[in-house]
């Protein structure tokens, strides 16, 4: 799509087009905040600061409301996440299964810690206080997928499925 703002610049790009129909949508609508920062984030997969600015400077909000209400919740990144997201069960059913040892061996397959993100974008880790699979402790799951009754030696194969 061309760009309309008379530089010479004949393509948009496809997500700051997106970003714009989105805070054209939430324009002068009440309570327009957390609704427009959701959408950014899909658009996005996480929250970029300059896209952060765009938006208080749209909804004529300031910059410093924008960025509180991003960092209440904890369903905002400030950070790139990564395309599969890994989250490891600490809660007491998985602690007593051996879920430290899976968390650490995650935490070597990967090289990274808890809330990092590998530096391809492919896995970002976290970890939960229970996944709701209590009976299949240890578990982790990978994006919507439930993965159980691990051992420290299943990870290497189970993360080498996701691209
Ligand atoms: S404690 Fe791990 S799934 Fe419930």
């Amino acid at each position: 799509m061309a760009c309309t703002c008379g530089c010479s610049n004949n393509t948009i790009d496809p997500k700051q087009q997106a970003l714009q129909e989105l805070l054209q949508k939430f324009k002068g609508y009440k309570g327009a905040i957390i609704p427009v920062l959701q959408g950014a984030q899909d658009i996005y997969g996480y929250l970029p600061k300059e896209v952060m600015q765009q938006i208080s400077k749209d909804l004529r909000v300031p910059f410093s409301k924008i960025y509180g209400v991003s960092t209440f919740y904890a369903q905002f990144h400030l950070k790139p996440r990564g395309r599969n997201i890994v989250r490891v069960c600490q809660g007491t059913a998985c602690h007593v299964r051996g879920g430290k040892k899976i968390f650490e061996a995650v935490e070597k397959v990967l090289g990274i810690s808890e809330g990092g993100t590998t530096e391809d974008l492919r896995f970002t880790l976290e970890t939960v206080a229970c996944l709701g699979a209590c009976g299949l402790a240890p578990v982790l799951m990978i994006n919507d997928d439930t993965h159980g009754r691990l051992v420290p030696g299943d990870i290497q194969g189970i993360l080498e499925q996701y691209e």
